[in-house]
């Protein structure tokens, strides 16, 4: 019996391929594989985490979620609406729904708009309300990121990085979406005040009931904030399990090397001592070589792993994970560099 209740997003066999404008005559039919073939379903009020190298699509996932990026194929669902088929006033009533939360808080804050204003112009632009309820619900917001209302007076410059970023999550906020996408919220902040944002993210779930999409390339960030976490290589999901079941066994020899470099997860240390160190660079998303798309900078890797590239498969309860050389033993999924030693 399925008990799940139903997810908030949902998203099934999402591609999004850039074409590449082709020079003088010649008309290129190439494509940016920048996403090729991702699901993934994110449950009400909780949070995925999308992790992976630089260009591997967790942005452009992002962006085609909120119809931002162009969507080759596949289906968007949020609750009960098939975003990737609606256009004009439903799609812009769609669109309230989501909002984003991007990783340079200067740069998405117009230098010459009080702060105020800034956090109130979705309200503005969305009529939500008399003036005199729009002007209640900007002080609401103000208080519930932890900024006085008498800033609201002030400009972006007169702000510190993390006093910005509680703006940018304000603002977010104002229209009360369900789904908030999370760009590397905390990458451009100072260590120390990345805490303080990313507990007031997580305080604000709660109180609000959001639900994320939270990408990041820092496990150390993700561990502390997501349920479950999908793991993204070269436009493609490689591992998407619940976070105990991600950090305790993770399976895929990519998971394994993104947390072997970071000593403060859980479990790190231990990992960083067997360090499996990623060598070279992922392959082009233009034209992806036919097998595991990890497979030439696999330790793991054998021959056939180049010739067939392998589902995402759920090898326990929950966990899924693509690659063919995952054995279940007992019940316990065992990565490939683990076998040898068992
Ligand atoms: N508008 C576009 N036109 C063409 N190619 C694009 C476009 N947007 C993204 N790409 C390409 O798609 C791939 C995925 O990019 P994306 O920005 O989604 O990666 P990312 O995982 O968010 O990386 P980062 O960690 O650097 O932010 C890259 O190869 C990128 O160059
Ligand atoms: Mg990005």
């Amino acid at each position: 019996m399925n008990t799940a209740p139903s997810p908030l997003l949902s998203v099934r066999d999402l591609q999004v391929h850039f074409p590449i404008a082709g020079s003088g005559w010649r008309r290129s039919t190439e494509v940016v594989r920048a996403v090729d073939g991702v699901s993934f379903d994110i449950a009400r009020g909780t949070t995925l985490a999308v992790v992976g190298e630089s260009g591997s699509g967790k942005t452009t996932t992002a962006l085609s979620v909120m119809r931002l990026a162009p969507i080759t194929s596949g289906q968007v669902r949020l609750g009960d609406t098939q975003l990737d088929e609606i256009e004009g006033e439903a799609l812009r009533d769609a669109r309230k729904r989501v909002q984003i939360i991007f990783q340079d808080p200067f740069s998405s804050l117009n230098p010459r708009q009080r702060v105020g204003e800034a956090v109130r112009a979705p309200l503005d632009l969305m009529k939500v309300g008399t003036p005199e309820q729009r002007r209640a619900r900007v002080d609401e917001l103000f208080a519930q990121v932890g900024l006085r209302p008498e800033q609201q007076h002030l400009f972006p410059h007169q702000f510190s990085g993390g006093q910005r970023q509680r703006i940018n999550i304000a603002r977010a906020l104002a229209t009360h979406p369900e789904l908030v996408v999370c760009d590397e919220p905390v990458s451009a902040l100072d260590v120390a005040i990345r805490a303080q944002i990313l507990n007031l993210l997580v305080r604000l779930q709660k109180e609000m009931g959001l639900t994320y999409l939270f990408i990041s390339h820092d496990m150390a960030v993700v561990e502390h904030i997501c349920d479950e976490i999908a793991v993204m290589y070269l436009g493609q999901i490689v591992e998407r399990a619940p976070r105990k079941a991600f950090f305790s066994n993770p399976l895929h020899p990519y998971s394994a090397a993104l947390l072997s470099a970071v000593p403060t997860v859980k479990g790190g240390r231990e990992r960083a001592a067997r360090r499996l160190r990623l060598v070279g660079d992922p392959p082009s998303p233009i034209a992806p070589p036919p097998g595991c798309r990890f497979a030439g900078r696999c330790p793991a890797a054998e021959p056939e792993c180049s010739r067939e590239l392998p589902p995402l498969r759920e090898v326990t309860p929950g966990h899924w994970v693509r690659c063919r050389r995952i054995e279940v033993v007992n019940g316990r999924a065992l990565p490939p560099l683990q076998q040898e030693a068992a």
